[in-house]
Formats: structure tokens, sequence, C-alpha cells
């Protein structure tokens, strides 16, 4: 029996009727190569093919009339690419920033904040050329499912979601067969061992011998960053400038970038060289497992770390207390598939308002895989020379302290006192 007939025979085809037209979320892996004619034959249905340029690598060395060439010839009916990389930085990579994303302390949820900007794109496709459904290439196990699905069904809650990895419970093993008896062209680079998915934001990485986390992450693993042991011995300093919590423009040596696709795509470039952005994680998966992930983010582990750093010089003590609970809550809503919830409005709201002072610079030094902060200015900064100084002409006045620590500790010393 052939794929698709063991397909039709578990599951209630009906659930296609009345689909004619399917928009797929294309990147030219097995996976969804495979899924434009499979999605054809199954769901007797037109695809459509959707590619998002979100800054991946990958895609500025692909040849991407090739791309849509081969798409056409899986029997794609239509092939769009959108290059989406501005609207990545302005509309998510920048809020990220403000909100110093980083899930459960560790990941820049690059991955995570692609896919309600894909989703978005799915559904306006999917409307432009009047289709009935929009599908995936996304397994049951993992978070962009969710994100995929929730946020399709948010924008648009009448359109079907067909993910035929999960819902027709698809095999690796299966889906090559499948592949070599229809002539489907594999790309030769899925001799790869892992499971890859990249935008400017970072690239994850997942699968093969990672799956054990007790082993070390090989070097093959890694392709945006060098091993720190193997980089530069001199350091490299870079300088961010930020206006409103937005970065404007980067130095590094003698040259200055302000353009905002190029930034992240130049602190890719020395970070990365400089072994700066690797992440070994045990991640804590929206759907309850537990799983080993690799990550390269050398953009984001800069910019994230020189923004924290900035915000922290600028905003009181209260507001440094309390934003990060702020920013914990965005980190797990985008990483949950909550983009397009009413909380995260909420959460942007207060973010967007936190970030009016934050503007000034900041300067790291890259080193051997580490991002240190080496200095910091603003006008807003809320440090007083004059104040914190141990020097003469200092204007703090120390005798003020003593009725302060007085009333400050007041409680404690009358409980230690009742309860000896
Ligand atoms: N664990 C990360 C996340 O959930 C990365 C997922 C990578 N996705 C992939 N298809 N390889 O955001």
């Amino acid at each position: 029996m052939n794929l698709v007939e063991k397909i039709k025979k578990s599951i209630d085809v009906s659930q296609y009727n009345g689909v004619e037209k399917v928009v797929l979320a294309y990147s030219g892996g097995v996976d969804t190569s495979v899924l434009v004619r499979l999605i054809q034959e199954v769901c007797d249905a037109d695809v459509i093919t959707l590619t998002l340029d979100l800054g991946q690598k990958e895609y500025k060395k692909k040849d991407l009339k090739a791309m849509e060439e081969k798409a056409h010839a899986l029997g794609a009916k239509k092939h769009f690419f959108i290059d989406a990389k501005s609207e990545f930085v302005d509309g998510y990579i920048s809020k990220a920033v403000k909100a110093n994303s980083l899930y459960q302390g560790q990941y820049p949820n690059s991955t995570a904040l692609g896919r309600p900007l894909i989703a978005k794109h799915l559904v306006e496709t999917a409307e432009k050329e009047g289709a009935q459904a929009v599908a995936h290439g996304c397994t049951g196990k993992g978070n962009d499912q969710v994100r995929f699905d929730i946020s399709v069904l948010s924008l648009k809650p009448d359109l079907k979601i067909i993910a035929p990895v999960r819902d027709w419970d698809l095999k690796r093993d299966e889906e090559m067969e499948y592949a070599k008896e229809g002539n489907i062209p594999v790309p030769v680079s899925e001799g790869s061992p892992y499971s890859v998915d990249a935008n400017m934001w970072g690239r994850s990485v997942e699968c093969g011998v990672l799956e054990k986390p007790h082993e070390e992450a090989p070097e093959d693993v890694f392709e945006w960053c060098v091993l720190p042991e193997k980089a530069p011995d001199e350091a490299k300093k870079v300088k961010l400038h930020f206006k409103q919590g937005e970065l404007c423009s980067v130095e590094a040596d003698d040259s200055s970038v302000n353009d905002k696709v190029g930034m992240v795509a130049l602190l890719n470039q020395v970070a990365g060289e400089n072994g700066v952005g690797m992440i070994d994680h045990m991640e804590d998966r929206t759907i309850g497992l537990k799983s080993r992930e690799i990550y390269e983010c050398p953009a984001a582990t800069v910019i994230l770390k020189a923004h924290a750093d900035l915000e922290k010089y600028i905003h009181t003590k209260e507001e440094n207390e309390f934003k990060p609970v702020v920013d914990k809550l965005w980190s797990e809503c985008v990483y949950k598939g909550l983009w397009y919830s009413p909380l995260m409005n909420s959460l942007n709201a207060f973010v967007e308002e936190s970030q009016k002072h934050v503007t000034g610079w900041v300067k790291l030094k890259l080193y051997k895989g580490n991002a240190q902060v080496i200095a910091r200015s603003s006008d807003y900064a809320l440090y007083d020379y004059g104040l914190a100084t141990y020097n003469r002409g200092t204007t703090f006045n120390q005798k003020d302290s003593l009725g302060f620590i007085k009333l400050w500790g007041l409680n404690t010393v009358i409980a230690n006192k009742v309860r000896k």
C-alpha cells in the first residue's frame, strides 16, 4: 500500500471537503517539499507555497528562482516569496529587545518570534488567494505547531489548518520512500543529522546526538559561532546606540552601521567570529516535554545584554524590580504561542511605555565566547557622580543614612526582641 492510500485509510478525508486551495508554509526542506505533493493527493486540493525570508543566512546563498521552479515542479499552483526581514525587526525583534526576552533566562525566543509573523502571512495569502486552509510541516511534539495554530486561528478562526506530519502521523522514512517513488528531489543538505530552524535572531538545532544531554554537542552543530578556544586572541569592541529602547546604530572597528537588518547581520558576524552566542539549553516545551536545544544567537546575545545594561542604568530601583516580572511573562507568552493574546497587548503597552528614556550607548568587549559590557552612557541615567563618589566634594550627606537605617530596620529589630 502506498503512503497516500495508507493515510486515506487512517483519517477521515471528508474533513477536507470544501478545501480547494491550501497555502503551505514552505521552507524548501525535505518535509515541506514532500508535503507539496502529498497535500494535493490526500486532500485533492491545489497547493500554493509561501516562503518568508526572515534573514536566514541560507536564503542568501539559495537560488530563489530555483526554489520557485522546484515548488512548481512539485505541483504548486503558485509560489510566493516574501522578504519580511524589516517587518521581523520592526514588529518582533525590537519588541523582544525592549522586553529583554530570554525564555527560561537563556533562549532569545528566536524561532518562537518568527512563527506569528509567518502565520500572519499565511493568513493574508490565504485571504488574497481565496484558500480555505493553511498548512505547515510541524510535528506533534514541538512548540511550533502550538504557535502556528493559535496564531492562525486568532487571525482567522474559520481557516482549516492542515499539519500532515502531526495529523497523518508521518514518519521520516515513509516520507523519504514517498519522495523516491514520486521523484521528489530531496535537498542534499538533508544528509544532516540535525533538525534546524533559523532566522536572523538565531539558529536552533535539535535531534541526532543532541538528544543525549550528557554528551557534549559536536563541533559540526555550530555554523554561526566558532568555538571559543578557536576564536581570535584579540578582543573585539563594539558600541551599540539605543533610542527609546531601540537599537539605532552599531559601531565596530571604524565603521558604523544603522540599517536595522544590517546591524543584526553585522553583530551575528562579529560576535559569532568571537564565539559569542552559543547556548546549550535544557528546555521545558509548552506541551510538557523537556528537550535539549542548541542555539546560536550571536547578535541576540550581544543586543540583549547591552539593552538590559542600559535600561538598568536609566530605570529607577522600583522599575528595575518590577519590569523583569513583565519581561518574564512576555517571553513566556511568545514561547507558548500567545503572540496574539489580549495579555500580550497589555504587556506590550507597558514595555513600550517603559522605554521612553532608554536612550544612550553601551560598549561591549567580545572575547573568546564572552560578551562583556565595559562602558555605558545616557543623558537619562539616574547615576549621579556627585552623590556616588567617595571623594571630597560629594553632595551625599552620610549622616542622613543613620535615621534611614533606624526606620528601615525597625520591624526587624522589634521582631527579634519579641521572639527571643
Ligand atoms: N525549541 C525552540 C523553540 O521551541 C526551537 C524549535 C526549533 N524548531 C525546529 N523546527 N527545529 O522555539
